[in-house]
């Protein structure tokens, strides 16, 4: 049995559906192709300094290596820094998450920009489930995001009809300042050995 609504006037209904029409363009399995805002990326790619999309067709791609649907980038290995603004519709999402945190298991960093969707279960289990364990980092996005799709609207962008997070998987060395203290103490005392090795022990009868 489908869930009633009730609404005060018939303007309410009637805006309560453009609103609901408008979110689900995003989510259509008939159109993925909606771009990042370029400001936005330019943004993180200035703290990031991305070296591959993995989700792109020639014409969105923001990196100048970059993976298409035919390529599956699903299916590729992902090194260095990576931008993933991935398909939205249902659960596709969710494959992609998984991917993000387990290339970020074996050195990649991994910044994604998904929708901010804190009641799926997705969201609990791969985003708000791994900040717990301090494996990935979540920022919310101010406003809505405008985005780009030439294929539906030439001329513009379309304001998104839901709420955006960006989420950063790092490499396990990243996940907690203390295991980057510690590196930075040991890397200190092997300069500080080479540097005894070079001009010879201090105390020579040893
Ligand atoms: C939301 S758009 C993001 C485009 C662009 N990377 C950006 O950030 O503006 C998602 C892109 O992923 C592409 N795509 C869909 N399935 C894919 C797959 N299996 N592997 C790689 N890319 C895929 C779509 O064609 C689309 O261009």
């Amino acid at each position: 049995m489908s869930r009633s609504r009730v609404y005060p006037t018939n303007a309410a209904r009637q805006a309560a559906y453009r609103k609901r029409k408008k979110r689900s363009i995003f989510f259509s399995r008939k159109c993925r192709e909606w771009e990042t805002p370029q400001d936005f990326f330019d943004q993180y790619n200035a703290e990031f300094g991305f070296e591959l999309d993995v989700c792109a067709n020639a014409g969105n791609a923001k990196c100048a290596r970059f993976f298409t649907k035919e390529d599956d980038g699903l299916k590729q290995a992902w090194q260095g820094v990576v931008w993933m603004n991935p398909p939205y519709g249902g659960r596709e999402l969710i494959p992609w998450l998984k991917k993000a945190y387990d290339s970020a298991q074996t050195g990649a960093t991994v910044v994604c920009l998904i929708p901010a969707s804190t009641g799926t279960a997705y969201w609990w289990e791969w985003v708000k489930g791994k900040a717990e364990k301090g494996e990935a980092e979540i920022r919310f996005v101010p406003g809505r995001l405008h985005f780009k799709n030439p294929k539906k609207n030439p001329n513009g962008e379309d304001p998104a009809g839901f709420d955006s997070a960006v989420v950063i998987y790092r490499p396990p060395i990243f996940h907690n300042t203390k295991s980057v203290t510690t590196l930075k103490l040991n890397l200190e005392d092997v300069v500080f050995t080479d540097h005894n090795a070079i001009t010879g022990p201090v105390n020579p009868e040893v």
